[in-house]
Parts: C-alpha cells; sequence; structure tokens
C-alpha cells in the first residue's frame, strides 16, 4: 500500500516544492505564483526553520508542503519582540489534493512547532480550512499585522506548552519578515 510520508524538506526537495507550488496556486494572470518566490526568499532568509519546512510525498513525489517560518511579536512596554511562526503557504498539487495531504502536512509542521517549544502560530487564509486545526481569529487574541482588517481570514493558533515553564503565547504587533511583502 503506498502510504504518505511527511518529514522535513531536503537540499533535493528544492525543485519539486517549487512544481508543487507552482501547480497548487496556479493562476492565468501570472506565470509564476508568488508563493514560489516566497518561498525561496524566506528559505534564504533568517526567518528560516529547516525542521519547520515539510514536505507530503506520496509513491516517492512530493506532493504536499507547509511552511512554518519565525515572526516576531511587538508588544507595548516590551522592547524585545517575541518570537511566533507564520504558517504559509500550504499547497497540495491538484491531482492529490481532497484525499488529506493537506491536513497531514500542516498538522505535521504544527507538531513539529509544538516539539521545538513554539507557542504561537499566525496564518492569513480561508478559515474553512484552517478552523480544522484549531485557528481562531488572530484579532480577538490580541494580535495585529498589515492583514487584521480582513477579520476572519487572519488567524492564529496557539500551541501547547512543552515544558512546566513555557512562556506565555506572546499578544501585539506581529512583525513579518521582508519576503512576505510579495503576497
Ligand atoms: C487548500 C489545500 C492546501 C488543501 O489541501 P487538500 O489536501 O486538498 O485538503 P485535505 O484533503 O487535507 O482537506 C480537504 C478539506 O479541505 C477543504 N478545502 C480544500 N481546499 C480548501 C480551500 N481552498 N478553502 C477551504 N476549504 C478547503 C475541503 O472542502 C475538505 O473539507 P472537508 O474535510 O470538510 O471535506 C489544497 O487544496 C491546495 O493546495 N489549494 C490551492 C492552494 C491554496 O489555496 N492554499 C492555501 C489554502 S488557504
Amino acid at each position: 500500500m503506498t502510504t504518505l510520508r511527511l518529514r522535513p524538506e531536503d537540499p533535493a526537495d528544492t525543485g519539486p516544492v517549487r512544481r508543487v507550488l507552482a501547480a497548487a496556486f496556479a493562476r492565468p494572470d501570472v506565470a509564476t505564483p508568488p508563493e514560489v518566490g516566497l518561498v525561496d526568499e524566506l528559505r534564504d532568509s533568517d526567518a528560516w526553520i529547516p525542521e519547520l519546512a515539510m514536505v507530503a510525498e506520496y509513491g516517492g513525489e512530493v506532493v504536499g508542503y507547509a511552511l512554518l517560518t519565525r515572526v516576531r511579536v511587538k508588544s507595548d512596554g516590551d522592547p524585545t519582540p517575541a518570537p511566533a511562526l507564520a504558517l504559509g503557504p500550504v499547497g497540495v498539487a491538484p491531482h492529490r489534493q481532497r484525499v488529506g495531504h493537506g491536513t497531514a502536512v500542516v498538522q505535521a509542521a504544527l507538531d513539529a512547532a509544538t516539539e521545538l517549544g513554539e507557542r504561537l502560530v499566525v496564518v492569513l487564509g480561508n478559515p474553512a480550512y484552517y478552523r480544522r486545526f484549531g485557528f481562531g481569529r488572530a484579532d480577538r487574541m490580541g494580535l495585529t499585522s498589515p492583514w487584521s482588517g480582513l477579520g476572519e481570514p487572519w488567524q492564529a493558533l496557539v500551541l501547547p506548552p512543552a515544558t512546566s515553564d513555557a512562556p506565555a503565547p506572546p499578544q501585539g504587533e506581529v512583525l513579518f519578515p521582508p519576503p512576505w511583502s510579495k503576497v
């Protein structure tokens, strides 16, 4: 039986990941969707966390991708922004959509983040999809961003504490690194 394998990406995955994202986010008005360049730029930046770039492999083929990268949360009165994660892009090759790969690869990335002791993940996306992972409205959790005004699509998830002395999830203004300005 062919099984789905979930694992962090390795250097050989760069091309296959580009192809999966290009197909998943294909639009008639652009040759290459911006999500492809976003991942390439994040990979070359300080925001990249190798353990949290997750691929889904089916029958030896990369068919899905979920990426968590570093963002910072600036709260009033605290000079040092706190670490958090942004989820995205998330994409599944069109010929393998709607069979659970997207859910599996996102959950694998979130589980890996929990193991690393991360406390907060933000995402901009369709609430109908992300609520299955426990995401809720970020504005109601005291989190702002350039996308706060969109309301429901601006979402956040508090991860369970890995240890009893884990820091509280941060609140405040979420600061995205420069590659995010492309999307
Ligand atoms: C969104 C995406 C990652 C989901 O992956 P998938 O492997 O097809 O999804 P799964 O099989 O794990 O889950 C299927 C469920 O997601 C829902 N779903 C799929 N795409 C969705 C979308 N764009 N918005 C809302 N719900 C969606 C399905 O209705 C289905 O719901 P159900 O479980 O209640 O029946 C994939 O369809 C994709 O790559 N889409 C294009 C890229 C994209 O839009 N990515 C960002 C998502 S906000």
